[in-house]
């Protein structure tokens, strides 16, 4: 039987943000049921910005997810349950442009009441409505050190900057 969510407000997600997305890394999903794509990330980060609760992610153009999250309102960050390792490796070291991730890890999709996936595997889901993004810009490092240790193809993230329009945890 699947696992039911309710909403919780984002004050109340437990964990912090540094152990969630750096440690236990997170999927970034865009696009609707039908047609979406999902990947591995460990950079990110949340927290508030224009008086409002934001998450913001950081996807290299190269990504398939890439196209999605362009094309998409919305974007949903999902954190597996414990022992989901494995997927987790997998979505972020194959594409989806060449593999079926979701048949190939048993990633069960749900879909949010805005449309979104997220995954029946999660603990935590953060669904984000994008306000703001822009690509990272080499002349504005002023560590220029960082772009040679992060950049050494200079294929620059871009940062989607989202609202975030509700949380999900398990019932
Ligand atoms: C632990 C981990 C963290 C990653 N973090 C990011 C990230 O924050 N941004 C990014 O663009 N790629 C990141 N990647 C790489 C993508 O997940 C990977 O290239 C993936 O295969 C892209 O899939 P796609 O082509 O289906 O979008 C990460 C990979 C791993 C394993």
């Amino acid at each position: 039987m699947s696992k039911n969510f309710k909403q919780i407000v984002p004050g109340k997600i437990s964990g912090n943000v540094f152990d969630l997305i750096g440690e236990d890394w997170m999927l970034i999903s865009a696009g609707g049921p039908e047609n979406f794509n999902t990947m591995t990330a460990s950079w990110g980060t949340a927290g508030i910005l224009w008086h409002l609760p934001v998450a913001i992610c950081f996807i290299r153009p190269q990504r398939y997810t890439f196209g999605f999250a362009e094309s998409s309102e919305y974007y949903t960050l999902s954190f597996l349950e414990p022992g989901n390792r494995e997927i987790l490796q997998y979505c972020g070291t194959r594409s989806g442009r060449d593999t079926d991730k979701v048949k190939e890890t048993g990633l069960i999709p749900l879909t949010t009441a805005n449309g979104n996936v997220y995954f029946e595997q999660c603990k935590l889901v953060i669904e984000c409505k994008k306000l703001y993004a822009d690509r990272i810009k080499e002349d504005s490092f002023i560590i220029p050190e960082l772009i040679g240790e992060n950049y050494p193809k200079k294929d620059f993230h871009k940062f989607y900057i989202g609202e975030i329009v509700s949380c999900l945890v398990p019932e």
